[in-house]
């Protein structure tokens, strides 16, 4: 019998859901649901700091090892300053808010990005939310801020060739296994599944390399409309996919 529920034809009904293992998020789309409201751009980036607050609390519900988000990348320093300095406050606030919860709750935090480039108070919050989460073992959030793929790919290049010329590897043992672990997100499991909000069908150079085979859910919905319906609804889109990693036979 179909499922009345379904959201796609492919989808898998709610009782079979399959939780991703790493899930990375593009939150797209905070200034055109502040302005398809009428309200003022910056309204829309605070709405997506909540909508942000919820996708950590779904992540802890249904047990989503690995949460990567796209908060800021490397090209949108093309924005406004004052577009930029609200984001950038924004983050400061949200740490200073939200720090102590994300702690008791044995979140552990990353940032990836390229930090020399942001000004040295955010350095130092960058170092005191990594330092003061270190230990913990339950979730794993990365914040993507100033970051960009590619840039991440040439540092874990440079990363490599200074090992070479300092005699530490051998050019002939540079493999993707030794590549990846060169990258920001070293050590932690590909994302499984890439979610982008706000209706655009890109990457936009978001982990470009750990998304070799990634599924790809995009949904037309703005950031700041994300909550567990959408959350659910973009498991449901993952459960009803079948991931073959190249070769032919049923997954394992
Ligand atoms: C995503 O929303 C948040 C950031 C990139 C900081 P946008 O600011 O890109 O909003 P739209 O896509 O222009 O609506
Ligand atoms: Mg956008």
């Amino acid at each position: 019998m179909p499922n009345p529920t379904a959201t796609t034809g492919s989808a898998a009904p709610r009782e079979k859901l399959r939780v991703p293992v790493h899930l990375a998020v593009t939150m797209d789309g905070n200034r055109r649901w502040a302005e398809a409201r009428g309200r003022p751009r910056p309204e829309g980036h605070r709405e997506g700091i909540k909508a942000l607050r919820r996708l950590v609390e779904y992540c802890l519900r249904y047990g989503v090892p690995y949460l990567t988000v796209f908060s800021f990348s490397s090209e949108n320093w093309r924005r406004d300053k004052s577009e930029i300095e609200f984001i950038f406050k924004l983050m400061r606030a949200f740490v200073d808010s939200d720090l102590e919860k994300l702690k008791s709750n044995n979140i552990r935090i990353r940032i990836l990005g390229e930090r020399k480039e942001l000004d040295a108070g955010l350095q130092k919050i960058i170092a005191r939310v990594e330092t003061e989460t270190k230990g913990n073992t339950g979730l794993n959030l990365n914040v993507a801020f100033n970051y960009g793929g590619k840039a991440e790919i040439a540092a874990a290049a440079r990363r490599i060739v200074q090992f070479v010329l300092e005699g530490r590897i051998k050019p002939e043992e540079i493999d993707e296994e030794l590549f990846s672990r060169m990258l920001l997100t070293g050590g932690m499991p590909d994302p499984d599944l890439m979610l982008r909000t706000g209706g655009e069908n890109r990457i936009s150079n978001f982990l470009i390399w750990q998304s070799a085979y990634s599924e790809l859910v995009f949904l037309d919905e703005y950031w700041p409309d994300f909550d567990e319906s959408l959350f659910l609804k973009t498991l449901e889109i993952f459960s009803g996919r079948q991931r073959r990693f190249g070769g032919d036979g049923p997954e394992q």
